[in-house]
């Protein structure tokens, strides 16, 4: 998101429209945390993974009092137009701001890459290649000891992230909602696997599936499925928010980037209220009704599923 930002104020001071930012996103706004856009200290976060004005969940924005309060806020300060990075939540905040007449554009900014008007979002990428990392790192302890590996990956209720990291590692299986297994079918597939010489079996997880509805977690499944094969190291292995930093890869600090100077673009071409996105790599916008009330395909690759 910060090569977002940089590129929004850069290309706003470029074309002489006056850029503030909103430090920690909703709860910043009904607070009037408003900073200065100091171009030459936002550039030193080129790399940096995450956002440097700060993000924080903001349950309160969905009392209609606290949304009224924002829109007030919005036009004492004379915003013209609020520039919103987040996922589903900030994209129905930006939706109920505008029913109060507030100007917004949207930039999808979440790693689970959920949005459904967009094949892309920002930071995607730059968590796939921290996932990916990390399972080269649990190959080689787990290959070295033979172990099998069950590593749970984010996604919140998709499945991206989890299955291109699937992918790229050549992992033995990935979990989604749609074919959850059990530990006698991981113990078949393990077995199978290393009948084959694989030293190192890797399963991918996607969160919020073992452990919820009555299924049992990944600890217990590891357990099982030590139980079954007799491998002495099965294990669960949670990546949580080391998916959520580090440094931005190229291909997310340049799409990024392009999204941002997308907003300035439609600012300039009073093109407001909309949502913009990526598809078949091309700049687009939709209308922000019609994003937030989309569905989302299942699997947010084309490629798959055309
Ligand atoms: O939406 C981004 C995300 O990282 C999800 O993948 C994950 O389910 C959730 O946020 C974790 O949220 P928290 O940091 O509040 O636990």
């Amino acid at each position: 998101m910060n090569n977002t930002i940089i590129t929004i104020v850069d290309q706003a001071i470029k074309n002489k429209i006056k850029v503030e930012l909103i430090r920690d996103g909703y709860k910043g706004l009904i607070n009037e945390w408003f900073i200065p856009a100091d171009p030459v200290f936002l550039d030193n976060f080129v790399n940096r993974g995450n956002v440097v004005i700060g993000s924080a969940r903001c349950l309160e924005f969905l009392k209609p009092e606290v949304q009224a309060k924002a829109a007030k806020i919005l036009k004492q300060h004379k915003i013209d137009v609020l520039i919103v990075i987040g996922g589903d939540g900030s994209y129905n905040g930006a939706y109920k701001l505008s029913l109060l007449g507030a100007k917004v554009i949207t930039l999808p900014g979440t790693i689970d890459n959920d949005i459904a008007s967009t094949e892309y979002s920002i930071g995607f990428d730059t968590s796939l290649n921290q996932i990916v990392n990390s399972l080269d790192a649990l190959k080689d302890s787990f290959g070295s000891h033979d172990g099998i590996c069950f590593c749970e990956v984010m996604g919140r209720h998709y499945s991206d992230l989890a299955i291109r990291s699937c992918i790229a590692n050549h992992c033995q299986a990935v979990v989604t909602i749609d074919n959850v297994k059990t530990a006698a079918q991981f113990a078949k597939i393990a077995q199978q696997a290393m009948a084959n010489g694989v030293r190192g079996v890797m399963f991918i997880v996607t969160e919020n599936i073992y452990g919820k509805n009555g299924l049992p977690s990944l600890e217990q499944i590891a357990k099982e499925v030590e139980t079954i094969t007799g491998n002495g190291m099965c294990r669960a292995v949670v990546l949580a928010h080391i998916q959520r930093g580090g440094t931005t890869v190229a291909s997310d600090r340049f799409k990024s980037s392009l999204m941002g100077a997308y907003a300035i673009t439609c600012v300039k071409n009073n093109q407001l209220n909309v949502a913009i996105g990526l598809k078949h790599d091309a700049l687009i916008t939709t209308p922000i009704d019609k994003a937030v009330t989309m569905p989302r395909k299942k699997h947010n690759f084309y490629f798959l599923e055309e």
